[in-house]
C-alpha cells in the first residue's frame, strides 16, 4: 500500500521503517527540513537501537521530504505521528495535529484515503481531525477520506522490537470500510507472516498478534488509560517503597513478591527515582484535563503524579542527609536520558534532579553514553542546566566527587569497575536511584551504597 507517515519522530521513524520493511511504499514527511536532510543521507536524528539497519534494509520502500504537495496526494494512508507536547493547564498542545490536519486537506485530490492518528491525542481528536480536513479539502475530496486512531505503544529503546512484535494492535475507527484498510496494512504484523530482521529475532512464544478493533473515542482512552496506569504502578511501589524503608524490608523482595502473582506481573515494579520521559508526563496530565471538563476528577492519577515528583526530591534528601551540606558539594550523576538504550531527554529525571542541586549550590557532572551531545545542545541556553559539567566517561564524574547518583539503569554503569572509581572520589558514596547496582559489589569497592527505598 501506498503509506505517507507526518513527523519523523522516534514514533513516525519507527512506523515508517517498520511498513517500508514490510514491503509498503512510504513516504515520511517532516516540517524539520535539517531532519530530512540527515535521513536522506542515510543517517538516523536521534538514538534507537538497529534502526539504523532496519532503515537501510527497508532503503528501496522509503523516500523522505517536507513536502505534504509530494506525500499527500498518492497516499491510500496518512499516518499523522506529530508530537503533542505538554501545553497549558495539562491539555496537549495541539499546534502540530492541527498544522497536519490542514496539510493533509489542502491535497488531498479524491482518491479515498484513511488518515490515522498514530499521535497520542485527546479524546474526541478524530472528530476533530476530521473536521479540520474537511475545512481544507476541495469539493472532490471533502467526502472522499475517513478518520482512524492507531494508538502507539512502543517504548523508546526497544521501539522496533515492540512495532514488530506488538502485545496488541489497537484499531479505532467508526466504519468497518476504514478499519479494513488498517487490517490489511498490519496484516503481516497481525498474522506475523513477515521474514524476521536477524537483528530483531521474533520471540519465541509469540504467535498472532490481538487485534483490538473498537471506536475512535474508545481507541483513544485506551492509549491514555494504559499509560496512566503504567505511571500508577511505578507510583504504587514507589509509595510502598517509602513504608519498605521504614519497616526495614527489602522493596526488591516485595516487589518480586508482589509481582509474581500473575495478576499483577513484575514489570514496571522496579522502585527508584520515579517515571520521565515525554509521555507518562503529559498523557495521565491530558487524562485528568479531559475528564474535569466531564465533572471528573481522577484521584488516583493525580496522586500518581504527585508520587512521582516527590521521587525526585527524595534524592536530593538523601544527598542531604549523606553530606549535610550540599553548598560547594560535587555530585555526579550517571545517565542523562530518561531511560536506558535512548538518548531522549524530554522530562527526564537527571534534569529535574541537576536543576534541584545547582539550585541548592552543588556542582554538578554527568556522563551518558548517548545522550551528552543531545543534552549539550539543548542545555546551552536551558537556564541552571547550562552549569553542568559534560564528562567524557564514569571516571571524570567520579573524580572528585562527594557523591555519584545512578539516575539512568544503562548496563553499562552495572559493569563499571567500582574500586577505582571509589579511590579518585572525595568521599566514595553511590545513590543507586534505580535499584540497579550491586550492593554487596560496592560495599566490597569502598562505597557507602545508599539506595531509594532501602
Ligand atoms: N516517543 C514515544 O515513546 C511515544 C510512544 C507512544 C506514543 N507517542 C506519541 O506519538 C506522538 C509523536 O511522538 P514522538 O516522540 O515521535 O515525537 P517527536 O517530537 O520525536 O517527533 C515529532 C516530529 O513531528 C515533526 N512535525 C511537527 N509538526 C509537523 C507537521 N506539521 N508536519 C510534519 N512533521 C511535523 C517534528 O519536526 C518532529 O520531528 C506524540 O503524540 C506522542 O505522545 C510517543
Amino acid at each position: 500500500m501506498n503509506v505517507s507517515i507526518l513527523g519523523t519522530g522516534y514514533v513516525g521513524l519507527t512506523t515508517g521503517a517498520c511498513l517500508a520493511f514490510l514491503g509498503h511504499n512510504v513516504t515520511c514527511v517532516d516540517a524539520d527540513h535539517e531532519k530530512i536532510a540527515v535521513l536522506e543521507r542515510g543517517g538516523v536524528p536521534f538514538y534507537e537501537p538497529h534502526l539504523a539497519e532496519l532503515l537501510a534494509d527497508a532503503h528501496p520502500n522509503l523516500c523522505f521530504t517536507s513536502e505534504y504537495a509530494e506525500a499527500i496526494p498518492p497516499a491510500q494512508v496518512i499516518f499523522i505521528a506529530v508530537g503533542t507536547p505538554p501545553g497549558k493547564d495539562g491539555a496537549p498542545d495541539l499546534r502540530y495535529l492541527e498544522a497536519a490536519a490542514h496539510g493533509i486537506g489542502k491535497h488531498l485530490t479524491g482518491e479515498f484515503a484513511v488518515v490515522v492518528n498514530k499521535s497520542t491525542v485527546p479524546i474526541g481528536s478524530g472528530n476533530w481531525v476530521g473536521s479540520l480536513v474537511r475545512d481544507k479539502a476541495c469539493e472532490k475530496a471533502k467526502g472522499r477520506f475517513a478518520v482512524a486512531s492507531n494508538p502507539e505503544f512502543l517504548r523508546e529503546g526497544t521501539a522496533l522490537h515492540d512495532s514488530l512484535y506488538p502485545d496488541r494492535v489497537v484499531i479505532g475507527a467508526d466504519e468497518e470500510q476504514t478499519a479494513e484498510v488498517l487490517y490489511t496494512l498490519y496484516r503481516p504484523i497481525l498474522d506475523q507472516t513477515f521474514q524476521a530482521p536477524p537483528y530483531l529475532p521474533r520471540p519465541e512464544e509469540l504467535g498472532a498478534v490481538p487485534l483490538i478493533s473498537t471506536d475512535l473515542a474508545s481507541a483513544e482512552l485506551i492509549k491514555y488509560a494504559a499509560n496512566a496506569f503504567l505511571a500508577l504502578k511505578i507510583s504504587y511501589i514507589n509509595e510502598v517503597g517509602q513504608l519498605s524503608e521504614k519497616v526495614g524490608a527489602d522493596i526488591a523482595q516485595v516487589a518480586k513478591g508482589i509481582g509474581l502473582d500473575a495478576r499483577i506481573g513484575t514489570r514496571f515494579l522496579q522502585a527508584g527515582i520515579g517515571w520521565g520521559g515525554s509521555c507518562f508526563g503529559k498523557d495521565t496530565a491530558a487524562l485528568i484535563a479531559t475528564a474535569s471538563e466531564y465533572g471528573l476528577e481522577m484521584p488516583i492519577v493525580k496522586a500518581a503524579r504527585e508520587i512521582n515528583r516527590r521521587q525526585r526530591d527524595r534524592v536530593v534528601e538523601k544527598l542531604l542527609s549523606e553530606l549535610k551540606i550540599l553548598k560547594g558539594r560535587t555530585i555526579g550523576l550517571l545517565g542523562l536520558a530518561f531511560k536506558p538504550h535512548t538518548d531522549d531527554l524530554r522530562e527526564a529525571p537527571a534534569l529535574d534532579i541537576a536543576r534541584k542541586l545547582i539550585e541548592r549550590g552543588a556542582r554538578v557532572k554527568a556522563h551518558d553514553p548517548v545522550a551528552m551531545d543531545r543534552f549539550r545542545k539543548e542545555s546551552e541556553s536551558n537556564g541552571r542546566l547550562a552549569e553542568v559539567f559534560c564528562c567524557e566517561t564514569p571516571e571524570d564524574v567520579a573524580r572528585e566527587a562527594d557523591a555519584l547518583v545512578l539516575v539512568t539503569e544503562w548496563p553499562q554503569y552495572r559493569e563499571l569497575d567500582w574500586e577505582p572509581l571509589a579511590q579518585i572520589m572525595h568521599t566514595a558514596i553511590v545513590l543507586d536511584g534505580r535499584h540497579a547496582l550491586d550492593r554487596t559489589r560496592l560495599t566490597r569497592a569502598g562505597f557507602r551504597y545508599v539506595g531509594i527505598a532501602c
